[in-house]
């Protein structure tokens, strides 16, 4: 036995030249240079007012809001959507049309949410009807008209990307099996590309699974898709379980894809993180996994009610109707404002809590790292340092941001992170390695040294 082991360690060390990483330490690479910021993860699903400028325009232009999703989910009677009624849908339709136009004011593509609109946004009633049942498609197809006529009608056919349906494999949005499911998505892919051709980007599946190699139901969707030749303009799942990590949810991607000969396209996970993660640490490390395999992303909305459309999906509040910040969004503020330059590769600590997203501007070098709602010590080491004029070993000047969240974290009011000053680390090998407390689970930190 000892023999065995010894040989099987041996064989483990010679394969791995690289440094093997340890568990908590997260790392940049300063030589990989991975393009230009986007701020990917600056999306949002509902969180705008149905009465136009209600929120003020800077806290959407700070944070480079660039996604928008909606489709009138919980807008009440009349508003209920199709099922219930051509008034019903009508209404339903202005709160699509105010948030489409809200968009469009700060150049934010929208995803249509037709299952809201028809009026399956959650809180339908069990004996609610969905596309196709028993066989009879005439409400579908008479919806889809109607909604093709509003669009036009509208002009509402810039930069819209429509969800074929929103989280097919939950019972909450679809109470029915994934065979009429499928009918349901070849059909409506057609209906919209015979109309719109590819001007209209079409999205899905949406789903609340993750593609990963023992999801069948994603299986069967590609399988589909691939057979019925109605593969979408973008890939989209959520990530919305507390669990799971984009690499591994891409990797499943790739799996399914090579299986069934299906194109790489756009991923949008385009519901993220959820309520817990929704403060700076989680949004760190959220925005850490979209940028790295280059997703967009859209935050979830934990909201109900008329709160689903307000806040910017838990990034604002109020005080006596005028709006605030919160910590959470100083953290999309500094994502878009500060981290301007290029990108550069980072890896995640391998137990997957710390996470980095960095970028170097014409002034200083910066690195965002957030916890996934955790207490612990964790390392960050920034590798290849003379690769951005710095010398090869020496010392380094490091300023400290940390963005805290108020007492009432999802409501309470913070003007900006807190400066943690300046902290000199001597460093050789072209490499820095420093630890980050992590005293409570909410705190994101930002690293910033001059180039
Ligand atoms: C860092 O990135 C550079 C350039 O892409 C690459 O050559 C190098 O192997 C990377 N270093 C590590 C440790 O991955
Ligand atoms: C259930 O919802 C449908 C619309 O989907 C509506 O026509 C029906 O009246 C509702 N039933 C009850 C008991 O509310
Ligand atoms: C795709 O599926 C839909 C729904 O079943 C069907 O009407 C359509 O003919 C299919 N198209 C192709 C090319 O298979
Ligand atoms: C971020 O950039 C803005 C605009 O240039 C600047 O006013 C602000 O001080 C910067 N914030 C930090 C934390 O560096
Ligand atoms: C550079 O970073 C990207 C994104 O993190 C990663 O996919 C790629 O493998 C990295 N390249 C090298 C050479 O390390």
């Amino acid at each position: 036995m000892r023999w065995t082991l010894a040989t099987a360690l041996l064989g483990l060390a010679s394969a791995s030249p690289v440094r093997k990483r340890d568990t908590v330490t997260a790392q940049v690479n300063f030589s990989n240079n991975t393009g230009t910021p986007e701020h990917l993860a600056s999306g949002i699903l509902y969180g705008v007012p149905d009465t136009l400028n209600q929120i003020p325009s800077h806290f959407y232009e700070n944070i480079g809001y660039n996604y928008e999703r909606a489709g009138g989910a919980q807008v009440a009677s009349p508003g209920l959507g199709w099922i219930w009624g051509l008034t019903e849908y009508k209404n339903r339709f202005k709160s699509v049309l105010s948030n489409y136009e809200t968009a469009r004011e700060y150049d934010a593509t929208f995803i249509l949410l037709i299952h809201d609109l028809w009026g399956a946004d959650g809180t339908q009633n069990s004996s609610a009807p969905y596309p196709g049942d028993d066989g009879d498609w005439t409400s579908w197809d008479e919806y889809l008209a109607q909604l093709f006529s509003d669009l036009k009608a509208n002009d509402m056919t810039t930069a819209l990307v429509v969800d074929l349906w929103n989280e097919p494999d939950s019972t909450t949005f679809w109470n029915r099996d994934q065979t009429q499911y499928l009918q349901c998505w070849g059909r409506t892919y057609y209906k919209f590309r015979d109309e719109f051709g590819t001007a209209v980007e079409l999205s899905g599946p949406a789903s609340a699974g993750e593609p990963l190699s023992d999801n069948t139901w994603w299986g069967a969707w590609a399988s589909f898709v691939a057979s019925n030749d109605s593969i979408p303009d973008q890939y989209a799942w959520h990530m919305e379980s507390g669990t799971g990590d984009l690499l591994s949810a891409q990797a499943g991607l790739i799996y399914w894809r090579e299986k069934y000969s299906l194109p790489a396209k756009l991923i949008n996970i385009n519901e993220y993180a959820i309520y817990t993660e929704q403060v700076p640490a989680g949004s760190a490390w959220w925005i850490s996994q979209l940028e790295r395999i280059d997703a967009h992303g859209l935050r979830g909305n934990w909201l109900s009610g008329t709160d689903l459309h307000n806040y910017l999906a838990s990034l604002l509040g109020t005080t006596d109707s005028v709006y605030h910040p919160n910590g959470d969004y100083q953290v999309y503020k500094y994502y878009h404002q500060n981290m301007t330059g290029y990108r550069v590769g980072t890896l995640p600590s391998t137990d997957l809590k710390l996470d980095a997203y960095a970028t170097v501007g014409s002034d200083y070098a910066r690195v965002l790292v957030g916890v996934r709602v955790d207490e612990g010590t964790w390392e960050l080491e920034l590798n290849d340092l003379p690769s951005l004029g710095l010398a090869e070993s020496g010392s380094l000047d490091i300023h400290t941001y940390g963005f805290p969240v108020a007492s009432d974290v999802h409501y309470g009011e913070v003007d900006g992170p807190t400066d943690l000053g300046w902290v000199e680390h001597t460093y050789s090998g072209g490499s820095v390695t420093f630890p980050v407390y992590q005293t409570d689970e909410t705190t994101a930190y930002v690293f910033e040294f001059a180039v």
